[in-house]
Parts: structure tokens; sequence; C-alpha cells
């Protein structure tokens, strides 16, 4: 099914996707043909989270020291480029987009997304950028926490297997146990921690894309956002 979309539709200049869920659920390939197809722009808040942790390994801070991750929350300059077909990730400057997909990162950024002087900072990075809207935004706590005015919130999700062997296929063929194993560790911190944990947001629709291709869930999803705008 193709929808036929126009980018100039009436409050397109406005909306604000919100799109959740857990570790390779298929939110950024989702997201960012979402936000092409609808002439919008593009946030990854997870680039974020893993941009501040890159940082904090470069620099020597004990991720699992709450109070080092604290001190140090606030130090880094980050920038996030909001084009859909070139989404980037800058750290004072260097782009990390590809140091940030590290096993490294993957094994810290659960723990240094848990403290809260890093999420308020980059809830209010976030908040700056949404601005006025025309974006679709991936994360955990977008309908939640990050804007929960949102005109589409979905919560996207898919049987654990299908994530692995989603993300090890992104890894250029790694290991699907291993890969497995690392996704089911990041969501139980990301849906156990006390601040803003990985939940379904009050209104959204939750989609499970287990069983559906890329396309269908685009499809979805701007589907919603006609409806909505
Ligand atoms: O979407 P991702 O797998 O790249 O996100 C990496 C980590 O960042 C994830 O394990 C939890 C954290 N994260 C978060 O806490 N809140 C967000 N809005 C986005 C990501």
């Amino acid at each position: 099914m193709n929808v036929p979309i126009s980018a100039d539709l009436p409050g397109n200049q406005t909306v604000v996707v919100a799109v959740d869920g857990t570790s390779g659920s298929g939110k950024s390939s989702t997201c960012r043909a979402v936000a092409d197809r609808l002439g919008l722009r593009y946030l990854d808040t997870g680039a974020q989270y893993r941009a501040i942790t890159w940082w904090m390994l470069t620099q020597d801070v004990d991720v699992h020291d709450a109070a080092a991750v604290a001190a140090a929350a606030d130090t880094a300059v980050l920038e996030s480029g909001t084009d859909p077909l070139n989404p980037t990730i800058t750290v004072d400057g260097t782009d990390v987009s590809v140091q940030i997909r590290s096993d490294e990162v993957n094994a810290a950024v659960s723990p240094v997304s848990t403290v809260p002087e890093v999420r308020s900072r980059l809830v209010a990075l976030q908040r700056e950028i949404i601005g006025s809207g025309g974006i679709v935004v991936e994360g955990r706590d977008i309908g939640s926490v990050v804007w929960p005015d949102a005109e589409v919130k979905i919560y996207l999700t898919a049987d654990p297997n299908a994530r692995a062997v989603r993300r090890a296929l992104e890894a250029g063929g790694a290991d699907v146990a291993a890969t497995q194993e690392s996704l089911l560790a990041r969501d139980k911190i990301d849906s156990g921690r006390a601040v803003a944990p990985l939940t379904m947001a009050d209104g959204a629709l939750r989609v499970d894309s287990t069983h559906l291709t890329l396309d269908e869930v685009v499809d979805m999803v701007v589907g919603l956002v006609t409806e909505r705008v």
C-alpha cells in the first residue's frame, strides 16, 4: 500500500511525531523515511545519549559512577543535524556518527542515560531543537516526557529475535545471539530506570513491526500523520 502524500500538508510545519520504543524495533529507519516523505525534520535522541556517552568514555569518566557522570553532564557541546537524509551528530565539533555505534558505547549508554542530570540536559536540548515543530523525533520518552503534546505518538516494538536479526545485519553481520543479549540488557535498564523509563505514552498507538516490512510501518505512520494534521 502506498499512501499518496504531499510535502505541503497544512499543519506540516508544526506537527510533532513522537516515536518511542525498544532498541532495534526499526525506529530510525521508520522515522527517517516518514520525515523524508512528509518534508519534516528528523531527530534521533538516542544518538545524543550515545554521543554524550562516547564523550564520557573518551574523558575516562566512570560511567557506573552516577556522581561522576552527573558532574560531567554539562561539559560537551552536542549538535544534531536534522536532515532525514543526512542526520549528523557532533561533539565539540567532531562528527561521531560512526563512533557512537561501537560495542563500548552500546554497553555504557544505558547506565549514562539513567543519570537525571544527563536527561535534563538532553531533554532541554531536544525541546530547543523541536522548537515550533515540523519534526519526527525518536527515542524512549518523547511522547511521555519530552513532548507530551505531540500530535502523533507511536510506540514501536518487535519481538527480541527480530530486533536482534535487524541490528546484527545493520552491524554488518554481527552475532545474533550476542546482539540479542545486548539489546535485552539495554531494554531492562531503559524500562526499569527511575527517571523517564521506556513506557508507552498516554495516547500512543502500539505498532508491532515483527511481521511488517519497513514500507508497511512507514505507510501506517504517514497515514496517521495525514489524518491528524
Ligand atoms: O535508540 P538507541 O538504541 O540508539 O538509544 C541508545 C540508548 O539511549 C538507549 O539504550 C537508551 C537511551 N535513550 C534514552 O534513554 N532516551 C531516549 N529518548 C533515547 C535513548
